[in-house]
């Protein structure tokens, strides 16, 4: 999973608010209201969708009036009062922030992607793939022994040697490599020795070089299962593209690599996602965990879903009721249903990503694009004169520069107070910033991430509302959610919004999800009540 990302992890040294205080609001109970006609488009209501629309064209109106060099010069706006400076701000903002009904009109269209991935008919056309997991049994904490794991899915690659024991205790011992960048985009092959030899230099340091250990692997990419120890890569994300990989069977290549080597023996129990490896992780100690939510490098969820609901599963024992679903969600709005809130800035993203037109969704949430979007706001008001007196820097103009962990630090500052910021801007080489240009930068942070954080709540809202159980947690990771200041409370706040009346949740911070969850998938799958019951 990701550990680091677009400098998201380096010495962060916020405080991630408190994490409790959850609390449950009056919903809106009308997420089934949405007509969704299988195989045919979004079925919007019509009065919804204009005022979407509608909200977005007024703030792209105003985006102009607010930069039109024709009215005034970068240089004559640089002269205004901090105060105009401030409302030109606001106003080319407006079209981050979300209103009520776009965010409600957004669980709609999640609503109808999720049953597009999960029907047999649509599935093969579906951006929200639904991909299912294999995986029925939560643990019971009745799991025992010594496992390997593997993570690979952000920016580092980890190993781990987890010793599972009694009363929900285990010892843990891990290590990061990290993955060169040309190593994320060559072939396939070399990833896997790569990922082969670290295994086996970690072995042999911890002593369990002789030993054939159960292993685990955490593939955070979509995968096309096709059982527990079977996936069929669908497409890279998150910055990786090795050749010969998609439509490949991972397990495999990862057997293949170690075999290659010859020197190390390995059983593979399981592989996974990590929204899977999250939720496995809490619901060892919870067990109405229900629900995976990564929010890091990529963004993405999985959920318990009833096996009939689950169409492309074919399953094999009556007594389960239910499949955790890997939605991956990251990709809706490929096919343009989140087009009515796009931005300019997220098209300019889309542009230069190593995977234009994909991921849509991930790319206005997740930690390898935020500081990316702020970055490219700052451009444009800088350069309009808004900011810094219409001085940019070298650093400011380059792209990936400015890090996902420069929004959580601005944000983390007290209001009115600017010491983190100034920290940042002055890595960026911008030194003559006033307080007015902080104030600015930091409601740029806050409505990107704010925006992000309302997003990633419809979609846990929509799968709330369809699971439709009485109480649900939802087990969350990733760098984002873990270190910005502000996004788990401003998710509390809208899921309570969002979701039907009577239903109550918690966000529960997973305690390394991708490491233990791996191993809990591959010790509930040698589980003997389960090996017993087969
Ligand atoms: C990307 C991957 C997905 C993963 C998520 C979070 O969206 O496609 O599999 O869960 O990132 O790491």
């Amino acid at each position: 999973m990701d550990r680091e990302l677009n400098g998201a992890m380096r010495s962060v040294s916020i405080n991630s608010a408190q994490l409790n205080g959850h609390n449950n609001g009056g919903g809106i109970d009308e997420t089934d209201r949405v007509g969704v006609a299988r195989g045919g488009g979004a079925v919007l209501s019509a009065t919804t969708a204009t005022t979407a629309t509608k909200t977005t064209n007024a703030a792209t109106t105003n985006v102009a009036a607010a930069t039109n060099s024709t009215t005034h010069s970068p240089q004559q706006i640089a002269l205004l009062s901090a105060a105009e400076k401030k409302k030109m701000v606001h106003e080319l903002c407006q079209q981050l922030l979300l209103t009520d009904e776009q965010v409600q009109e957004l669980c709609y269209r999640i609503l109808h992607e999720l049953r597009r991935g999960l029907a047999k008919d649509t599935h093969p056309k579906a951006n929200v793939k639904c991909f299912v997991t294999y995986v029925q049994d939560l643990p019971n904490g009745n799991e025992r022994g010594k496992f390997l794991a593997l993570d690979l899915g952000g920016t580092n690659f980890r190993v781990l040697l987890i010793h599972l024991q009694e009363n929900n205790d285990f010892q843990m011992e891990s290590r990061i490599y990290a993955i060169p960048q040309h190593i994320m985009i060559g072939s396939g092959t070399q990833l896997f020795d790569h990922i082969a030899e670290c295994l086996s230099n970690f072995m042999s340091e911890h002593n369990v070089y002789k030993e054939r250990l159960p292993l685990g692997f955490t593939f955070s990419f979509p995968l096309r299962q096709l059982g527990l120890t079977k996936g069929l890569l669908e497409t890279w994300t998150k910055g990786f593209n090795c050749a010969g990989v998609v439509n490949e069977d991972v397990v495999q290549l990862l057997k293949d690599a170690i075999a290659r080597r010859g020197d190390v023996q390995i059983d593979v129990c399981a592989i996974l996602n990590d929204t899977t490896g999250t939720l496995m992780s809490c619901a060892w100690k919870n067990h109405n965990c229900k629900i995976g939510l990564i929010v890091g490098t990529g963004a993405n969820a999985c959920y318990m879903e009833r096996v009939e609901e689950a169409e492309l599963f074919a399953a094999e024992d009556p007594r389960k009721k239910h499949v955790l679903i890997n939605t991956e969600w990251g990709a809706f709005g490929d096919n343009g249903a989140l087009d009515f809130v796009r931005t300019e800035f997220d098209r300019d993203i889309d542009v230069h990503s190593i995977n234009p037109g994909k991921q849509t969704f991930e790319k206005m949430i997740s930690g390898m694009y935020m500081g990316e979007l702020v970055r490219l706001v700052l451009v444009k008001m800088t350069h309009a004169g808004i900011l810094f007196n219409g001085q940019d820097s070298e650093v400011l103009n380059t792209r990936g520069l400015f890090f996902t962990k420069y929004v959580s630090e601005i944000e983390a500052d007290e209001p009115g107070n600017f010491t983190n910021c100034r920290l940042v801007l002055e890595e960026l080489g911008l030194t003559n910033a006033t307080d007015g240009d902080c104030a600015n930068v930091r409601y740029i942070c806050e409505c990107v991430s704010k925006r992000a954080a309302h997003l990633v709540s419809a979609g846990i809202a929509t799968l709330i509302n369809k699971m439709d159980e009485p109480t649900v947690t939802v087990g969350v990771d990733g760098s984002v959610y873990r270190f910005h200041p502000k996004f788990h409370n401003l998710m509390v706040e809208k899921i309570s919004q969002l979701i039907k009346p009577g239903i109550t949740f918690d966000l529960m911070l997973s305690e390394d999800g991708s490491g233990r969850g791996a191993a809990l998938v591959a010790a509930v799958a040698c589980r003997e009540d389960i090996l017993n019951s087969k």
